[in-house]
C-alpha cells in the first residue's frame, strides 16, 4: 500500500494558542508568515481555537491591519469569505521596545486568553532584525512572559529566523540571552529550507531503502555537489546583505543544512535529539579549511543580462557602497574526515544573480571500475549520477546507462526520474507553513539545535575572518558579469554541479 500521508502532527490534538509575531508590519510576515498561517487555516490545520497578534512600532489598529494584509487576496472574483474567517482572529497591538510595554502585551495577552480561550499557550515569533533578538527575549523574560508550565499557565515558545548570529562569539552570546530566559525545548531556531519535502525526503531515501546505503560512502562516491543558486540581487535587503555577504547569508545556515543530511550516519531512532546529535558529528567532522588555497572562490555580480534584462551591478545596487568587497557567490570545497566520506569532495555552490533559481544536490558516482565498451565506445560512458532538487522542482532523478535498440552496441544515458508533485496529489505545505506548525505541535525535528549552530559557526569564523582580510585588500574576489554562473574560474565545476548536462569527472578546482 503507497503511504501518502506525512508525519505531522495531529491536528486534532494541537492545543489552543497564541502566535504574537514581532515585526508584524515587516516584510517577512506580509509575504510568508501570513499567508502560510492563513493557508493552514484553509486546510483546518490550525488549532482551535487560535489567535494571532501582529506587534510592532507602527501605530495601527485591528481594522487597518486586518485590511492591510488582505490586500494579497483582494482580487476581482476571489471569495474572501475564508479570508475573513481567518481574519476575525488577526489582532494587532503598538509595541515599544521597553520594559512598560511588554507589561501591557502581558495584560493583552491574558485577556486574551479569557476572552479567546487560548489556554496560555503563546509562541513568540521574532519576525523583526537580529539586532533585536536578544532585546525582545529579555524583556519577554521580565514581562513573565517566558515562563512555563507555572500555576498551568500553559506553553510559551520563542522562534528565531537566522541569521543566529554574526560569527561564533555573537552566536554564543544571543543564546546565552535566550537561555537566561527560555529552556532550550521552548527555542525554535527556524532554517525554512528544511521543511522542503525533498530535504526530509532524503533521510527517508537514504534510510529506508536497502540499495542506497551501500554505495553511499567513499567507494562509489567521485564529489557531491550542492547548490542553491538564486536568479535575484539583493533586492531591498541591501543593509543586511552587505552586512552579511553570501557566506553568512547561505553558507552557514542553508548550505550547511544540505551538507549535513546528505553525509550523516542514521541516527539510532529518529528521534529531534537523535537526528541533531548526527548532524552536529558531521560539521565537527569538516576538515580545517584554509581560505587562502585553491578551496574557496569568492564573487560579487557585475553589471549584466537576466532573461535578456540588462540589470546592475551589486556595487550599482541601491543602498550597497560603491567600493563595497562583499561577496554574492562563492564556491567551496569541502572534506569530511571519517571513514564514509575520507577524501570525497563536497562541492558547495551559492551566489546571486546567477541565470536561473535552483536548489539541489548532485550524487556524482564513480566510473564503472573496467568498460567493456571501451573498444567499441572510447571513453565516454558517463557515471551514475542522482539529483535531488528542491527548486524549481521537487525531484529525485537518478541518471543510467541503456543500449540504444539495433545490433550495433550504442549507449544511450537515461533518467529515473520522480517529480514529488506529480505522483503525491495530496496538498503540500509550504515550507513556513510546515515550520509553524511543527513549533504549535512542539516538534524540533526541523529546527536548529545550539550546538549545531555553533559548530557551524566554529568552522567558518575563521574562514570568514581570513577571507574580509583578503577581500578587503582586493586580492580574492573575483566578478563575475549577472546572468552568467558565477566567476570564470569556477563556471566549469558550477555548470557540472548544476546543469543537467552529464558528467563524470570532477575537475580539480
Ligand atoms: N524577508 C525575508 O524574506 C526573510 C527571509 C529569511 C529571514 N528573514 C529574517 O526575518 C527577520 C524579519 O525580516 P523582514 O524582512 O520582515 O524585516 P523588516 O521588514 O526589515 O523588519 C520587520 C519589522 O521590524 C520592525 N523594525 C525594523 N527595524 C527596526 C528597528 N531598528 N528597531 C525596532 N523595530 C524595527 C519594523 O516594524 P515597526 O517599525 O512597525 O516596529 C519592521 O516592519 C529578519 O531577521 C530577517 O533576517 C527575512
Amino acid at each position: 500500500m503507497e503511504l501518502h500521508t506525512c508525519d505531522l502532527p495531529d491536528e486534532n490534538i494541537l492545543s489552543p494558542c497564541t502566535i504574537v509575531i514581532f515585526g508584524g508590519s515587516g516584510d517577512l510576515t506580509q509575504r510568508k508568515l501570513i499567508p502560510a498561517l492563513f493557508a493552514l487555516f484553509q486546510q483546518e490545520r490550525l488549532p482551535k481555537p487560535f489567535t494571532i497578534i501582529g506587534c510592532g512600532r507602527t501605530e495601527l489598529d485591528n481594522t487597518t491591519y486586518r485590511n492591510q494584509l488582505s490586500d494579497h487576496y483582494r482580487h476581482e472574483g476571489n471569495d474572501l469569505s475564508a479570508w475573513l474567517a481567518f481574519a476575525a482572529n488577526l489582532h494587532y497591538q503598538t509595541i515599544e521596545y521597553t520594559k512598560e510595554s511588554f507589561f501591557q502585551l502581558a495584560a493583552t495577552l491574558r485577556d486574551l486568553d479569557q476572552r479567546k480561550k487560548t489556554m496560555g499557550n503563546r509562541i513568540f515569533d521574532l519576525a523583526v532584525p537580529p539586532q533585536l533578538y536578544p532585546i525582545i527575549a529579555t524583556l519577554l523574560g521580565q514581562a513573565g512572559l517566558a515562563r512555563e508550565h507555572q500555576n498551568d499557565n500553559g506553553w510559551g515558545r520563542i522562534v528565531v529566523e537566522k541569521p543566529f548570529g554574526h560569527d561564533l562569539n555573537s552566536a554564543t552570546q544571543l543564546d546565552k540571552v535566550l537561555h537566561t530566559h527560555f529552556h532550550e525545548q521552548q527555542i525554535y531556531r527556524i532554517d525554512h529550507y528544511l521543511a522542503k519535502e525533498t530535504v526530509q525526503n532524503l533521510l527517508i531515501f537514504r534510510f529506508a531503502n536497502t540499495i542506497v546505503e551501500p554505495v553511499w560512502n567513499r567507494h562509489y562516491i567521485e564529489y557531491v555537489g550542492i547548490t542553491a543558486a538564486e536568479k535575484l540581487g539583493v533586492e531591498n535587503r541591501a543593509s543586511y546583505y552587505d552586512n552579511s555577504g553570501v557566506l553568512r547569508d547561505m553558507f552557514q545556515n542553508h548550505m550547511m543544512q544540505l551538507l549535513v543530511l546528505s553525509a550523516m550516519e542514521p541516527p539510532y531512532r529518529l528521534s529531534p535529539d537523535a537526528v541533531q546529535d548526527e548532524k552536529a558529528k558531521v560539521i565537527k567532522s569538516l576538515r580545517n579549511f584554509h581560505p587562502q588555497g585553491s578551496r574557496l572562490c569568492l564573487g560579487q555580480y557585475g553589471p549584466g543580462t537576466i532573461d535578456g534584462d540588462k540589470v546592475v551591478g551589486y556595487r550599482q545596487e541601491q543602498g550597497i557602497p560603491e567600493h563595497s568587497k562583499t561577496p554574492t557567490f562563492a564556491m567551496m570545497k569541502l572534506f569530511i574526515d571519517n571513514w564514509r566520506w575520507q577524501d570525497v569532495p563536497f562541492y558547495l555552490v551559492s551566489g546571486k544573480r546567477l541565470p536561473r533559481k535552483e536548489t539541489r544536490i548532485v550524487i556524482q558516482f564513480k566510473e564503472v571500475p573496467h568498460s567493456l565498451f571501451q573498444g567499441m565506445l572510447g571513453d565516454s560512458i558517463h557515471a551514475n549520477r542522482l539529483v535531488i532538487e528542491t527548486f524549481p522542482e521537487e525531484a529525485i532523478r537518478l541518471n543510467f546507462q541503456t543500449k540504444n535498440p539495433g545490433t550495433s552496441v550504442c549507449l544511450r544515458s537515461m533518467t529515473m526520474d520522480f517529480s514529488y508533485h506529480e505522483h503525491f496529489k495530496s496538498i503540500s505545505l509550504d515550507a513556513y507553513a510546515r515550520v509553524l506548525l511543527d513549533c504549535i505541535g512542539g516538534d524540533h525535528m526541523l529546527f536548529w539545535r545550539q550546538d549545531g549552530i555553533e559548530a557551524s559557526w566554529a568552522f567558518l569564523t575563521p574562514v570568514l575572518e581570513e577571507c574580509e582580510r583578503h577581500c578587503q585588500s582586493g586580492k580574492s574576489l573575483q566578478f563575475y558579469p549577472a546572468g552568467s554562473w558565477g566567476p570564470e574560474t569556477t563556471t566549469d565545476m558550477t555548470r557540472k554541479i548544476i546543469t543537467s548536462a552529464e558528467y563524470n569527472k570532477a575537475s580539480s578546482l
